[in-house]
């Protein structure tokens, strides 16, 4: 990856956030973690559908500071594997969960062949340019009739949106075409379930604000934030939505 704004969106700010929960305390690391904007709503939402259990390993691809798969290992008790391609976003997931996370790129996931029982990936796509390769990727490895859990930003009209650096929005049915030529079959899919509750989004807040207070001066906030400020502006005026995706691999 290497717009500067995405370094800075998932890089800089990933590393400050675990500064910030290691500050704050313990009970922030989950929400403050959950950069793909999932609320406890679509996790559970995902986890059901998925029928999440006791030793189920979970791939989460994209993982980022490792929120979801935290919240769906405390909850659920899945043995959590995470890959993620930004080295500080690694080390900030295991500085705040003791994860031990696979450093790559989801188009090549250095793990066997149909060695996984459900995989996540979880606003990851959009920020990614070759997304049939990741999907394959995460097909390969993917036992068979193995869960996909997805939350993707969808394009409600033309894709090409003046919106973050270096994301493309895929329309619905881009994403429906893309998952069947993956080898996935869509069972079905919901748009984005309630916000998350206060006790949860104030501490996610809290921590927004502290990396804030430090870090606003700098270059790779202001690109951080600009990124976001875009994306919350494409929510707004409803040119894209969230949605929340269960799929399974088929044979291809
Ligand atoms: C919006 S964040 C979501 C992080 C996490 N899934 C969550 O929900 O908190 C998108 C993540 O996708 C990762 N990413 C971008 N390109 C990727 C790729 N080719 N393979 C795997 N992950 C990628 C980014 O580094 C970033 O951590």
């Amino acid at each position: 990856m290497s717009v500067a704004a995405m370094v800075a969106e998932f890089d800089d700010v990933a590393g400050w956030t675990a500064d910030a929960v290691e500050h704050l305390g313990n009970r922030y690391a989950i929400p403050a973690a959950c950069r793909g904007s999932a609320s406890p709503a679509a996790l559970a939402w995902l986890a059901e559908a998925c029928e999440l259990s006791t030793g189920t390993t979970l791939l989460d691809v994209g993982a980022g500071v490792g929120g979801p798969a935290a919240w769906a290992a405390e909850r659920f008790g899945v043995r959590p594997l995470l890959l993620e391609p930004m080295q500080t976003a690694c080390r900030a997931a295991a500085r705040l969960f003791g994860f031990t996370v696979i450093a790559a790129d989801g188009t090549r996931i250095p793990l066997r062949t149909g060695s996984i029982d459900t995989a996540w990936c979880l606003g990851v796509l959009c920020t990614v340019d070759d997304k049939a390769a990741l999907l394959r990727e995460i097909h390969r490895v993917l036992k068979p009739g193995g869960s996909l859990g997805l939350l993707v930003v969808v394009a409600r009209g033309r894709t090409r949106l003046p919106g973050p650096e270096g994301n493309h929005f895929p329309t619905q049915h881009e994403l429906a075409t893309l998952l069947d030529r993956t080898g996935f079959s869509l069972l079905e899919q919901t748009t984005r379930p309630d916000d998350a509750p206060l006790s949860w989004s104030r501490r996610a807040e809290q921590v927004r604000a502290a990396v804030a207070a430090r870090h606003h001066s700098t270059h790779a906030y202001k690109l951080a934030a600009h990124q976001s400020d875009q994306l919350t502006l494409l929510f707004r005026t409803r040119q894209v939505s969230m949605q929340l995706i269960h799929a399974v691999g088929v044979d291809t």
